[in-house]
């Protein structure tokens, strides 16, 4: 029998259930429900009281004109592009990624560089000694910055904080270590971070404060603790990167004041995070001859090109079941180009493991990749390798058809300026930017100049 109040919240999708069991109803997560105690049940608002009286809704017209909110622009670019142009007073961001990836560092970089520039910063740590932020914001010559620092985590002291300063931009390091003396349940857990979460939202849109979040993330990648912090912040932003590879890359998963599609690119060093204003070439390997099985993708990240080199191996299998490893790309869509190749190619991958990877640690999503992605695999198939000097970009339909992608010109481009001199690319393509461009309609006929090594 439960206790009195006591409830049972999913620590992965923050449902709450009456009754514990071992695998939640809600996402099928296992033994992540753990008791809480809530102080009134879930989703009941408190009675109101008798003397107050409702003031009712107050309704207004579309018409009125709201100018667009002005923004902090904080003079880390890439951190203000992927956020809109910076951040806007009032909003909450939700920065969520790996530990060590490098969020910590970024973050005290953003508020060092908007504090440079007037704005008044602080950043609160409940995972660090201020004289660890100290002594790394000494390392990153950003000593002279004039950004408050604090380390706590009791949520009433923050607030209490905040309030007795006017400050445009917050950060709170990390959601998961804020705890409100107000609920029952543990640091980190959903009851905690949902509160501390929301408080804080609270804060920001009632006195105008950019407040920016940290959210640990958890082996698959989701933002630990309840799914409703990421609904109740204006834009969620998540920084990754690869083991072995110092570039970081900031993404938008949500924005209600600008476009998810850009990315922000950063490169770890041994002072802190440097920008990367020109990604086009970095993913890219230019060292010696191209190996069969790669081709380099000529794509669009956000509003910038940028050419990756995309590298498949296609391999005898050893066991029953053939492998398929997909990094950096879309395992679904991995499965429906080798489906394309089979059935309209005529080149099986049945009996054989098929490795795909995006260098660099980037993460393609673009349907234009298809044809660059079905170029590197046939080139590892066959065992031919793709001229030197050529880019790829497509999308392939079921049929087996190569279709026109967007802004095909700056892929061209932008390939032209990186020195490329052909373009394996739809037939629309041809012609662009002076690159010699093969112009291909149908799958097949782009894999049968890649076997006979035509171009
Ligand atoms: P950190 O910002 O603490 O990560 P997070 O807050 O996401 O957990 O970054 C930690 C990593 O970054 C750590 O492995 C060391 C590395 N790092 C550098 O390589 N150079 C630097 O100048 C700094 C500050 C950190
Ligand atoms: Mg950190």
């Amino acid at each position: 029998m439960a206790r009195d109040g006591a409830v049972y919240a999913c620590q992965s999708c923050g449902s709450v259930q009456t009754k514990w069991a071992g695998q939640c109803a809600g996402c099928g997560a296992w033994n992540s429900l753990v008791e809480e105690i809530q102080s009134r049940p879930p989703g009941a608002l408190a009675p109101a009281k008798s003397s107050a009286r409702g003031r009712g809704l107050a309704f207004e017209g579309l018409e009125q004109h709201t100018p667009a909110p002005p923004r902090i622009a904080t003079g880390v670019e890439e951190f203000d592009r992927v956020c809109g142009g910076g951040v806007v007073p009032g909003s909450a961001i939700l920065l969520g990624g790996d530990p060590g990836v490098g969020k910590s560092t970024l973050l005290l970089q953003v508020a060092a560089s908007a504090a440079m520039r007037g704005a008044a910063c602080a950043y609160i740590s409940g995972e660090e000694a201020i004289e660890q932020v100290r002594s790394r914001a000494h390392r990153m010559g950003l000593a002279a910055a004039p950004v408050k620092l604090a380390a706590e985590t009791a949520l009433r002291e923050i607030l209490e904080g905040l309030k007795k300063e006017r400050f445009d931009l917050v950060i709170i390091d990390s959601i998961q270590t804020m705890w409100s003396d107000a609920h029952e349940a543990g640091p980190g857990s959903v009851t905690q971070v949902r509160a501390a979460a929301g408080e804080l939202v609270r804060l920001a849109k009632k006195r105008g404060v950019a407040v920016i979040l940290v959210g640990h993330v958890t082996k698959d990648g989701a933002i630990a603790g309840p799914r409703v912090v990421e609904h109740m912040v204006d834009a969620v932003l998540s920084f990754e990167g690869e083991r072995g590879y110092p570039f970081r890359i900031l993404r938008g998963a949500k924005n209600r004041f600008g476009a998810t599609d850009e990315i922000g690119v950063f490169e770890m060093g041994d002072v802190g995070l440097t920008e990367v204003r020109n990604p086009s070439a970095l993913f890219l390997n230019t060292a010696g001859e191209r190996a069969a099985g790669a081709a380099v993708f000529a794509g669009i990240e956000g509003s910038r090109p940028v050419l990756v080199e995309v590298q498949a191996l296609v391999a005898p299998s050893a066991y029953g079941t053939p492998r398929r490893a997909v990094v950096g790309w879309d395992s679904g869509r991995l499965a429906m180009v080798l489906a394309v190749l089979e059935a309209r190619c005529g080149l099986g991958f049945g009996d054989r493991d098929v490795y795909l990877n995006v260098a660099g640690g980037l993460r393609i999503s673009e349907p234009a990749a298809d044809l660059a992605a079905a170029a590197a695999l046939a080139s590892s198939a066959l065992d031919r390798a793709l001229p030197q000097d050529c880019v790829v970009f497509g999308e392939i339909s079921l049929s087996g058809d190569v279709r026109p992608v967007s802004r095909m010109e700056s892929r061209l481009k932008e390939a032209a300026k990186l020195g490329f001199r052909r373009a394996f690319a739809p037939k629309d393509a041809e012609g662009g930017a002076g690159l010699a461009v093969t112009g291909a309609a149908r799958l097949a006929d782009a894999i049968q100049r890649i076997g006979d090594g035509d171009w």
